[in-house]
């Protein structure tokens, strides 16, 4: 019965702005937003989050106590979506809580991934049950551990008929190929908004370039863009991810220290074409799609919508508000989905987006 069938979907992603927090119905195996809350990082515990990710020195005491921190206020951001929405905790079947990602690393002897915002707190906070801890399995079943939204895009978005692209602009991007003989994959591209959101907030204090207006006034400048798009992890096969750990300030700064004298506002114009040509040729090198849906918060910037049309030539460029789900709650709703799938016991095959080897149980199941 549709009415309890929800389930609740809880990220906040690698450009540490806010927890998304969707309330997702499921007719059958089709996602339906019900309501949605979002609820921003304030400054203080993003700064200590970043200071995770950067891979600097850090103390474990540090660690554990912004796990605990996130857990509650994912907890926070459910509970008020269930007043919000005048939704009993009790009609919830179970939040798939993603978590914040603080350090990923798919390569090497022991790869690994960690999400942090303690999935205990959430389901004690809230008396749900909630799934959590998605990349860990499938790392260890020889995948990537990410990206995992494709799973929804292949659910929701993919056509018989026509060759699709559905491309994710969140902190780092990813493309989900999805051509209409259903031989699907998918890779992160390289940087989506981490870059540029870097970029203006040490130039003008400001969290991001808000439809992409700063960028629009300055000149690209065909140096620096070559010497950014040299980067090895471009020209990498596919199955892949990356994340903070390669493109952040500290890899930008580098590229800058080598050509200075570029003004701030060219730089800011050459990483958004940065980030629109690594997604572009990522998408030609897979497929020559009639359709392209854009979602995460890059879908907001205008002039990075605008370049990537342009760049993408016959293909029609759209959020993927077009095909039925907002941009912005694409990510959570396929958290929901997935706790949805190991809740029932169903394995995933993750093989064409992670490289796992082999159908994996995504999460791990806290009670309520
Ligand atoms: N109006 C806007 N104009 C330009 N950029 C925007 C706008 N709104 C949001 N953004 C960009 O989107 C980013 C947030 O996107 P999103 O929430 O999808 O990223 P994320 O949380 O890092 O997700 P992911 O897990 O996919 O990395 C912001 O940091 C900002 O750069
Ligand atoms: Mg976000």
């Amino acid at each position: 019965m549709a009415d309890s069938d929800l389930y609740i979907g809880l990220i906040s992603g690698t450009s540490v702005d806010g927890v998304d927090c969707a309330l997702i119905r499921f007719d059958d195996n089709q996602p339906e937003i019900v309501d949605t809350h979002f609820l921003e990082i304030d400054p203080a515990l993003k700064q200590r989050i970043l200071n995770l990710c950067s891979g600097n020195k850090i103390n474990l005491g540090l660690l554990g106590e912004v796990d605990i921190e996130i857990g509650c206020l994912f907890a926070s951001a459910v509970n008020h979506l269930l007043d919000k929405s005048q939704t009993a905790s009790a009609a919830i079947k179970a939040i798939g809580s993603h978590g914040q990602t603080v350090w990923h690393q798919p390569e090497g002897d022991h790869p690994f991934t960690l999400q942090i915002g303690d999935p205990n707190t959430i389901a004690e906070l809230t008396g749900i049950t909630t799934v959590a801890d998605f990349r860990r399995r499938d790392l260890t079943a020889g995948g990537q551990g990410a990206p995992l939204a494709p799973l929804l895009h292949r659910n929701c978005f993919a056509s018989k008929v026509t060759d699709r692209v559905i491309i994710n602009i969140g902190g780092i991007s990813n493309i989900t190929v999805l051509p209409a003989d259903g031989k699907c994959f998918a890779f992160d591209t390289g940087p989506g908004n981490v870059l540029m959101d870097y970029w203006i907030n040490k130039n003008h204090g400001r969290s991001f370039d808000v439809n992409g207006d700063w960028a629009r006034t300055g000149t690209i400048t065909s140096e620096l863009l070559s010497r950014l798009s040299a980067e090895s992890y471009l020209s990498l096969p596919h199955p892949k991810s990356t994340g903070r750990e390669l493109f952040n300030g500290e890899w930008l700064e580098g590229h800058l220290g080598i050509a200075p004298g570029i003004s701030e506002v060219d730089v800011q114009a050459t990483l958004l074409e940065f980030t629109a040509t690594t997604i572009v040729s990522s998408v030609l090198a897979s497929l020559t799609p009639e359709q392209a849906f854009v979602c995460g918060g890059g879908a907001h910037n205008s002039y990075l919508i605008d370049r990537l049309q342009a760049l993408l030539l016959e293909c029609t460029v759209n959020t993927t508000s077009k095909l039925g789900i907002d941009p912005d709650w694409v990510e959570a709703t396929a958290f929901a989905w997935m706790a949805r799938e190991t809740l029932a016991g169903r394995k995933i095959d993750t093989s064409p987006f992670t490289g796992a080897a082999s159908p994996v149980f995504l999460g791990g199941i806290y009670q309520a």
